[in-house]
C-alpha cells in the first residue's frame, strides 16, 4: 500500500518508516514531486495538521497523513505550542529557539514540559486523528548532538539523558511521534 508522508524532513521520514515497517510503502512530497509550502494557518496542532493533510489529498488524491508537533511548558502556559519551529523567528533556527527557551526560563523552577504530535490522517476519504504525548522536563543547558529541534534541551520523564544523547532507536521507543505513529500503525494494519 502506497501512503504519502506530508514531510520532508528526513529525520522524521527515518524515524517513521521504521515504526511502519515494509508493509506500507511511505512516500516523502519529494517522491510525489511536491515542493509545495503546504499552508498551516491554524492555531492548533490538529487543524494544522488537517490542513496539511487535506491539501496532499485535494491536490494529488492519494492517501496520506500530516503530522503536527508542539512542545508544551507548563511555565509557559503552554508555549511555544504550536508555534515551536518559528519560537524566534520565522527562519525556523532551532538553536535560537532553545536560546529563547532557556532565556524565558531563567530562574523558573517549574521545568514541566511535554512534546504532543497528532497525525491527521486520511484514507478512503475518510479522516482520522492520532495523539502522542512524552512528559518531561526542560535541561538548564543543552546537552547531546543527536536528533533535532529541541531534543538536546529535553529530557523525558524516567530517563537521565536528553533526547539529543539517545540514538534514534531508544528515542523511537518513547517519543510523542512514536506514540502517536504506533496508533496510525495499529489502525493501518487493522484496516
Ligand atoms: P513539526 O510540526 O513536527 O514540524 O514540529 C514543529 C517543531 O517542533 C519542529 O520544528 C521542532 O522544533 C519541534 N519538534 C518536533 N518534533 C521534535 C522532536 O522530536 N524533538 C525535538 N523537537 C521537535
Amino acid at each position: 500500500m502506497d501512503l504519502v508522508f506530508a514531510t520532508n524532513n528526513k529525520h522524521k521520514l527515518e524515524e517513521i518508516q521504521q515504526l511502519i515497517g515494509v508493509k506500507i510503502n511511505l512516500k516523502s512530497l519529494s517522491d510525489i514531486n511536491c515542493s509545495d509550502e503546504i499552508p498551516e494557518d491554524f492555531f492548533t496542532l490538529e487543524e494544522n495538521a488537517s490542513q496539511k493533510a487535506n491539501y496532499i489529498f485535494n491536490k494529488y488524491n492519494m492517501d496520506c497523513f500530516a503530522d503536527d508537533t508542539g512542545l508544551e511548558i507548563e511555565a509557559l502556559k503552554g508555549d511555544p505550542g504550536v508555534l515551536s519551529a518559528r519560537y524566534a523567528g520565522e527562519s525556523k533556527d532551532s538553536e535560537a529557539n532553545m536560546k529563547k527557551v532557556l532565556e524565558k526560563l531563567k530562574g523558573e523552577k517549574n521545568r514541566n514540559a511535554r512534546f504532543r504530535t497528532v497525525i491527521s490522517l486520511i484514507i478512503d476519504k475518510k479522516e482520522y486523528f492520532f495523539e502522542g504525548i512524552v512528559n518531561g522536563e526542560i535541561l538548564e543547558g543543552k546537552t547531546g548532538k543527536d536528533g533535532f529541534g529541541y531534543d538536546p534541551i529535553f529530557m523525558p520523564t524516567g530517563y537521565s539523558e536528553s533526547f539529543a544523547e539517545m540514538s534514534i532507536d531508544e528515542k523511537n521507543l518513547i517519543s510523542h511521534r512514536a506514540i502517536a505513529t504506533k496508533k496510525l500503525v495499529g489502525f493501518l494494519l487493522n484496516l
